[in-house]
């Protein structure tokens, strides 16, 4: 099966949002992957719900939610309003992880969750029945452009193994440096859901790179 693919809008240009995301549509990409970040979580900010309810109106795809921020929990609703179909956490943002899974697909949303590359996977054992996705951080969340940090990739390796002995699909997702080259890598540990920003909207044909992705094993 080939893997999905979701474009990071991180790496936009943002004085042509309508134009990119009409690009990204046409690309064949699956899902477009949102990074909310607080400058507190990461020492970086981004963007959040206003920047969400634009995006939503000039795109069908569904829009995959990666909150790097700390308390998630008083935000996944406005998410989940705003037209999220998933809502990623980090376990390291929250002393409640499984409420904030609970509460997200109590909203209708798919529930993701993640670790940052310092944290072992191993925390998320006990959540998976309530996850619908693991997202391994192949880079330390914060920015864009960053080259995969090579300690991180087994993590996806025991996040498929979890997965599959949940016996329900469960996605298996990599962010963080993938491209061309990168992502036969994570696909051959157990990735199905690939994000990518720079390597997707610095491409002069996005599609033909978002086929590169698809097909990487
Ligand atoms: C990093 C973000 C990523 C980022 C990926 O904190 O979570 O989604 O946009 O960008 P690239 O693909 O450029 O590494
Ligand atoms: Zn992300």
């Amino acid at each position: 099966m080939e893997n999905l693919v979701s474009a990071s809008l991180l790496a936009a240009d943002f004085s042509r949002l309508g134009e990119e995301m009409k690009r990204v549509e046409a690309s064949g990409a699956d899902w477009l992957h949102f990074d909310v970040m607080d400058g507190s979580f990461v020492p970086n900010i981004s963007f959040g719900e206003p920047v969400l309810a634009s995006v939503k109106g000039l795109l069908s795809l569904p829009i995959d939610v990666h909150l790097m921020i700390n308390e998630p929990i008083r935000y996944v609703e406005h998410y989940a309003r705003l037209g999220a179909s998933l809502i990623t956490v980090h376990y390291e943002s929250t002393d409640e992880p499984g409420n904030v899974l609970k509460k997200i697909r109590s909203l209708g949303c798919k529930a993701g969750i993640t670790v940052k590359p310092a944290t072992d996977v191993e925390v998320i054992k006990p959540l998976i029945d309530l996850v619908d996705l693991i997202l391994i951080m192949t880079v330390e969340p914060g920015f864009g452009g960053q080259a995969v940090i090579e300690q991180t990739l087994d993590k996806i390796r025991k996040a498929r193994a979890f997965a599959d002995a949940s016996g329900r699909r469960i996605y298996v997702q990599a962010d963080g440096g993938i491209n061309g080259k990168t992502a036969g890598r994570v696909a051959s540990l157990g990735a199905d859901v690939l994000v990518s920003g720079s390597y997707l909207f610095g491409a002069e044909n996005m599609a033909e790179n978002v086929k590169v992705l698809k097909n990487a094993r």
